[in-house]
């Protein structure tokens, strides 16, 4: 037997017992003739006393241990007299009479402890020393957990687990793909999934009629805190459905989780909310609503009174911070610096208070009688210590982006982005397309396979950027943990679309000539969603970068620091593949 117990099992309950543990020593202390160790594992910690005085044997190998040791102790179970009420295990120490070393270990190049002293770079470049910290263990045991919950829920609903291929063609999901050459194929290249879309969509084809998998998906986009080159998603697939079947379903599913994971038992329907109205009043497709501060159009109020920035504006909106008018200037110099910096770009901020006796004292006090002043504050429904911040600009969407930044940090300034709280909702009603700048052609908003909303369907020839869509995103604290939609299954829509999407019918045949072909073989309805597993967890974890619960991440320029990939190919494999690389100078 290699260990009789873990590190995190033995209580006082076990005092007497002769037991062996195995493990990494965290820590070792030297006091008189005693040394103390704490012996760490998957499970806990544990301390062990080694009595050296008159064990010679016993103390020589006492003495080589440092710290990250592999070592077994066997020994005795006994009630501590300083009991450390901070571990589990705090009150029994174990005397041991027994110490092998299983395996030495260099010192580690940061402490290996909660609060570590090791930068990012470092931890992650010796990742499974990092993975040693509890922080680290605990999201993935969290991650192990939620999987698990993930799958029990569906398959109680009658959910398959079916794998797809990673090896595929490009799949068009808005973001670049990253590809494989085909060494028997020269010159031929697969592309790595971004999502299994139209292969969950030839399941249902198939019959599978509920498909889900937790699987691997690869964007080779921009990264941030919530986003990774290569994710998880808990992809689903259901046929004979409408948005409410799938809407109901998945809102279970993050019930379930919620119930299972957080003890938190969410009884009331998620709210649903127009993707229109989300911009509208939050200004982002996925607003936060952990609190309200909605924002209020204030054209009507502020337009006219000979202040050329709000004159000449094709947008005004406020929003009311509660309790804030207690705001220094300082505070409100540097909210204006935030919303200038160039990643928000407004170009200025107008403040107002509402002061104790009713009045309002603005930045603008010299364009505005109080009479306009009070009709703003009516229409902001401010009220006696409020803190009014106005935005404005020449194009209404960008403005609400501004503003959306500017609401989220007085959320967050006022404490009210608490992450042990949650709020969720669906976003609804998506527009079927946007219009891309860079591309001077319409994209799918979603996906070119979304259904548009049957009412719409007669705007695809004439008001294209008009049409609404059958797709749904799911929203919880400002983050898209999911997003779905009811697919087309009829080859005839399915062609106008790419036709839309700007594919000349060679185009779409080639690219996507295998789902159209089977859609000419019975395709049933079918619609579906996929959740974001590593948001879903960091959310769960109070996570500030998905990064953390990912065993082994990249970092922000795509790299895995751990392994140095990506890497240069050597000539043979180069040769092999048919390839030559080319370097762009300029790049
Ligand atoms: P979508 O592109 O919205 O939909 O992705 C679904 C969910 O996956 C998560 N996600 C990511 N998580 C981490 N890093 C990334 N780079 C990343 N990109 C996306 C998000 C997102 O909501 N095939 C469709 C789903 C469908 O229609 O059924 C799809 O992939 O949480």
């Amino acid at each position: 037997m290699f260990r009789s117990n873990t590190c995190g099992e033995l209580r006082l309950a076990d005092a007497g017992s002769k037991v062996t543990l195995a493990g990494w020593v965290q820590r070792v202390r030297k006091m008189g003739g005693m040394t103390f160790v704490d012996l760490r594992d998957r499970y806990g910690i544990t301390q062990v006393v080694f009595n050296t005085e008159h064990d010679s044997a016993l103390n020589e190998a006492a003495n080589r241990l440092g710290r990250e040791f592999v070592i077994q102790v066997t020994g005795t179970v006994a009630e501590r007299t300083s009991k450390n009420p901070h571990l589990p295990t705090g009150d029994i120490e174990i005397i041991a009479d027994e110490l092998n070393i299983l395996n030495a270990s260099e010192v580690p190049p940061f402490t290996i402890e909660d609060e570590s002293d090791g930068g990012d770079d470092i931890r992650m470049r010796y990742r499974y020393l990092d993975i040693r910290r509890t922080p680290v263990r605990q999201n993935l045991e969290l991650r192990h957990r939620m999987t698990m919950e993930v799958r029990r829920y569906l398959d109680s609903k009658g959910f398959l687990e079916i794998e797809t291929p990673m090896l595929v063609g490009s799949t068009p999901e808005g973001a670049r793909d990253f590809v494989v050459p085909s060494r028997m194929n020269p010159g031929q290249f697969y592309a790595l999934p971004q999502s299994p879309q139209t292969l969950k969509q030839l399941l249902m084809v198939a019959g599978m009629d509920r498909y889900f998998q937790i699987v691997k998906c690869f964007r080779d986009e921009d990264l941030r805190a919530d986003r990774q080159p290569e994710f998880t998603q808990i992809d689903c697939e259901m046929s004979f459905v409408e948005q409410d079947d799938i809407i109901t379903l998945f809102e279970g599913m993050a019930k379930h989780l919620f119930k299972t994971i957080r003890g938190i038992e969410l009884t009331e329907p998620f709210i649903r909310m127009p993707w229109a109205d989300a911009m509208k009043y939050y200004g982002s497709d996925k607003p936060d609503l952990r609190f309200d501060m909605k924002f209020v159009e204030l054209m009507d109020v502020l337009k006219g009174h000979g202040f050329s920035v709000f004159d000449n504006a094709a947008y005004i909106g406020g929003i009311c911070a509660k309790g804030a008018a207690s705001y220094t200037r300082k505070q409100l110099d540097a909210l204006t610096e935030f919303v200038k910096r160039p990643q928000i770009g407004a170009k200025g901020m107008v403040y107002a208070r509402v002061e104790a006796d009713g009045n309002v004292k603005s930045s603008v006090d010299k364009f505005y009688t109080q009479e306009v002043l009070q009709q703003m504050k009516a229409a902001m429904g401010a009220e006696p210590g409020d803190l009014i911040l106005i935005l404005s600009g020449d194009d209404a969407m960008r403005t609400r982006k501004q503003l959306c930044e500017l609401r989220l940090e007085m959320g967050r300034q006022l404490g009210l982005r608490d992450k042990d709280k949650f709020a969720c909702l669906w976003v609804v009603d998506f527009p079927m397309f946007e219009w891309s700048d860079e591309e001077q052609r319409l994209m799918a908003m979603h996906h070119p396979f979304t259904h548009p909303k049957d009412e719409d369907i007669p705007l695809l020839d004439t008001k294209p950027e008009d049409v609404r869509a059958d797709a749904y995103d799911m929203v919880i604290n400002g983050v898209e943990v999911g997003g779905g939609s009811i697919r087309i299954h009829d080859s005839a829509l399915q062609a106008k679309m790419f036709e839309i999407l700007g594919f000349t019918p060679e185009k779409a045949q080639e690219q996507f000539g295998f789902l159209m072909n089977a859609f000419k073989f019975g395709a049933p309805p079918h619609g579906g969603l996929a959740y974001g597993l590593d948001r879903w967890v960091s959310l769960f974890a109070g996570l500030d970068s998905i990064r953390d619960c990912i065993a082994f991440p990249k970092n922000n320029s795509g790299r895995d620091v751990m392994l140095d990939a990506p890497a240069a190919l050597d000539q043979k494999q180069l040769d092999e593949l048919s390839l030559e690389v080319v370097l762009d100078e300029k790049k």
